[in-house]
């Protein structure tokens, strides 16, 4: 008798589990098929990695030791990027401490990536931030001939290293003056004159003719002079037929640049018909005047206002590319740090500020999710 009873309760039971089950998953089916844009998508976003939502490249920025020492960073990078960039280890001033290259720190970072089946971006053979003086005396001894021997044997010497293993290059960093449209007074410039430039990329082509070539600086989606100035040198390095491939827009954001701005920059850039990188990808709340330390506190804690904002932004910036660069030229999206633990606008600006999409936990903000929504949008039609 308590037997029968038993059994007639348990399979009540499994009829209203299942039943639940069944009206749980025609629901979840019924709102994927309604329209996946009108839906809060964070639970949607969970086990698929950012690059896994999209056709475009999209990449992290990482010192690769602190990577492999830590598992979670580990795994968020594995899992979200299909493309690497460096955020020091192959600057100059990392792969020549001294007189003598080291590369350690490039060839355990392209074993990740070859272990893990990522693109390795090479950021960057010339920039004059962090230069050493020891380089500077050395490469000008004996005047501009020794400069442009030091140079030339600097990036033949890096780029034909990892030929067919680093698909890409900025070659040239921060060519041009912070605002306006001029050359930036580098210890390159002062040497070579604007020359620099086109020498540089003749010789990273000649010692990689696959490699993609970019010139990369920052607030092009902002200030038209300066992206006028590095449009003008781009268009006369094509008519010289020097290999330049792409241009680079760090893309080191602030949240109060209007999308109409950054869409007309980005417009601009994409005639071109080179490939557009976004480079450095970050989104700053506060002000700073785009030199160290130069950061104006504001904003002194984050709300969950201001987390929607930020959402809102990064969504419509991936929009922004998708809908305005053409499909042949995307290269890709790539975060910078992309953790507000780790990201370099602290130190560097010396403010605190929530840039990125992970926060100081490593867990996804709603910055993440609307970049994945604005990955996973079926029409990537802006308001703009
Ligand atoms: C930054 C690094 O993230 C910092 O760790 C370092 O102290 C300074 O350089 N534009 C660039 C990047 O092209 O190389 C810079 O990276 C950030 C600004």
């Amino acid at each position: 008798m308590i037997i029968r009873f038993l059994n007639s309760m348990l399979r009540a039971t499994s009829t209203i589990y299942l039943l639940i089950v069944f009206s749980l998953c025609f629901h979840s089916c019924n709102n994927d098929n309604a329209s996946i844009e009108q839906l809060p998508t964070a639970h949607l976003n969970q086990n698929k990695g950012l690059h896994e939502l999209s056709t475009i490249p999209i990449g992290g920025a990482i010192s690769i030791n602190k990577v492999l020492a830590d598992e979670k960073l580990k795994d968020i990078t594995i899992k979200n990027f299909s493309s690497i960039s460096a955020t020091n280890d192959m600057k100059m001033y990392s792969i020549l401490r001294d007189s003598t290259y080291s590369f350690e720190k490039v060839d355990k970072l392209l074993a990740f990536c070859e272990e893990h089946d990522k693109r390795l971006f090479g950021h960057t053979l010339l920039w004059h931030y962090g230069l050493p003086q020891w380089i500077q005396d050395e490469a000008s001894k004996n005047g501009a001939a020794s400069v442009d021997k030091f140079m030339k044997d600097y990036i033949s010497k890096v780029v034909t290293k990892y030929k067919g293993k680093v698909v890409a290059w900025d070659v040239v960093n921060e060519g041009f003056e912070t605002s306006g449209g001029d050359y930036r007074k580098t210890f390159w410039y002062n040497q070579l004159g604007a020359a620099y430039v086109e020498k540089a990329f003749r010789y990273a082509h000649e010692a990689d003719p696959d490699a993609v070539l970019f010139y990369n600086d920052f607030n092009l989606e902002r200030d038209t002079a300066k992206l006028n100035g590095v449009l003008k040198m781009i268009s006369e390095l094509k008519e010289k037929d020097v290999p330049i491939h792409g241009l680079g827009f760090q893309m080191h954001l602030r949240m109060d640049i209007p999308d109409s701005t950054i869409a007309y920059c980005l417009k601009k850039a994409a005639d071109t018909g080179l490939q557009i990188h976004f480079s450095e990808l970050d989104i700053i709340f506060n002000k700073h005047n785009d030199s160290k330390d130069g950061g104006e506190q504001q904003y002194t804690e984050l709300t969950e206002e201001m987390k929607l904002q930020q959402a809102e932004k990064y969504k419509n910036l991936v929009l922004m590319y998708r809908n305005i660069v053409p499909l042949d030229q995307q290269y890709g999206i790539t975060f910078w740090d992309f953790n507000d633990r780790d990201t370099w606008i602290k130190p560097f600006f010396n403010i605190n500020d929530w840039p990125t999409i992970f926060d100081e936990n490593l867990d996804p903000k709603p910055a993440y999710h609307g970049f994945a929504d604005g990955l996973k949008s079926k029409s990537p039609k802006t308001k703009i």
